[in-house]
């Protein structure tokens, strides 16, 4: 009995466990109640009285030997589970959560881009204003209507002062500070006395282009709105002029493209026109010119404006105006790839 727990002490010492279940085969094997130990404490009884004190050695040195053996060994296992956790090169890492840019932002920068590879610099003004860049000095009439407290806000405490209600104000800064040639792009925001809907803001985006030199025409505004045009929607866009009036333009017209969203067929969003409106346009007013301090004999002018909103439902068929400014970020999220 000795000679088979000292084959029994060699084989635990070099019994090993590769993962859970082989440790707990060892434990059923060894330590259970039907495991070895307890088998040779039954047989305990029938050893001869003379033999009992080394065999009862003998078995408590197995018992203690395989309990301890089970111990490092289930350490060892555990160890080695908690190494594989910090080294676990395989785990993905926790995903980072990407911003995404308004698409208002995405669209003005591409209109930015196109107009600065023609080059189009950029020009800042002040969303709070004076009454002289907004409309004195753009040629409005005393009594226009847009003057109306309707249509503009003003700042109470200072009846000149008011809320820009289009970013042409920028031509006059611009044009008070430096002389032809001009070729300046204002995007920006204004505000306007609307009540809110989905197709109307009180506030919103506009995007001005202004071009004074020598000899400029009228064909050469055509040419830079037909590039742009192809540029932003796609190179089979058609344009079309039709007469309007602005008061710091003349002639003046208003801008359609081949509606981009049924290629020109026609579609409830152009009304089944084929065509979309986008921007007012015309020759800056020889008036504006004199009032802003450039000779208008010796200059002339191009001037464009258009509603960045507007633009970027054309792109991507926004159809309540109001989400541009609640900050969902679900619809924001909409926006991810365009970025
Ligand atoms: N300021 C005009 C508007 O707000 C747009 C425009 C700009 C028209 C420049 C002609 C020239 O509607």
């Amino acid at each position: 009995m000795i000679e088979r727990i000292n084959g029994l002490l060699e084989e635990i010492k070099n019994s090993t466990a590769a993962n859970a279940d082989e440790l707990e085969a060892l434990r059923l094997k060894y330590l259970s109640k039907k495991g070895i130990v307890n088998d040779l404490m039954a047989q305990f009884r029938e050893v001869p009285a003379e033999q009992k004190r080394e065999v009862g050695v003998k078995i408590n040195e197995l018992k203690n030997a395989a309990q301890e053996h089970f111990n490092s060994l289930k350490e060892l296992l555990a160890n080695k589970e908690e190494e594989q956790c910090e080294i676990d090169l395989t785990r993905p890492s926790s995903p980072t959560v990407l911003g995404t840019r308004h698409p208002l932002s995405i669209v003005r920068n591409e209109i930015v881009d196109i107009f600065a590879r023609l080059g189009f610099s950029i020009a800042n003004g002040v969303e709070v204003e004076d009454d002289w860049h907004v409309f004195s000095s753009m040629n409005f009439a005393e009594d226009h209507p847009a003057r109306d407290m309707q249509d503009t806000f003003f700042v109470e405490a200072h009846p000149d002062i008011i809320l820009r209600t289009h970013t042409s104000s920028v031509q006059s800064r611009v044009m008070e500070t430096s002389q032809p040639p001009i070729r300046i792009i204002a995007p920006g925001r204004v505000y306007r006395n609307e009540a809110i809907s989905y197709r109307a803001h009180c506030f919103f985006h506009q995007l001005e282009g202004l071009y004074v030199d020598k000899n400029v025409s009228f064909t050469d505004l055509k040419q830079v709105l037909l590039l742009f045009a192809q540029e932003m929607f796609g190179k089979d866009t058609k344009i079309r002029l039709r007469p309007s009036y602005f008061p710091f333009t003349e002639p003046s017209a208003e801008m359609d493209i081949s509606c981009n969203i049924c290629g020109g067929k026609g579609c409830p969003f152009c009304k089944n026109t084929g065509w979309v409106e986008i921007l007012g346009c015309g020759m800056v007013d020889p008036n504006v010119l004199e009032l802003c301090g450039i000779d208008s004999k010796e200059y002339s002018g191009y001037a464009f404006g258009m509603g960045i909103e507007r633009i970027t439902n054309l792109k991507y068929q926004v159809k309540d105006l109001r989400l541009f400014s609640e900050n969902d970020v679900r619809f924001l999220k909409l926006f991810e790839s365009a970025n």
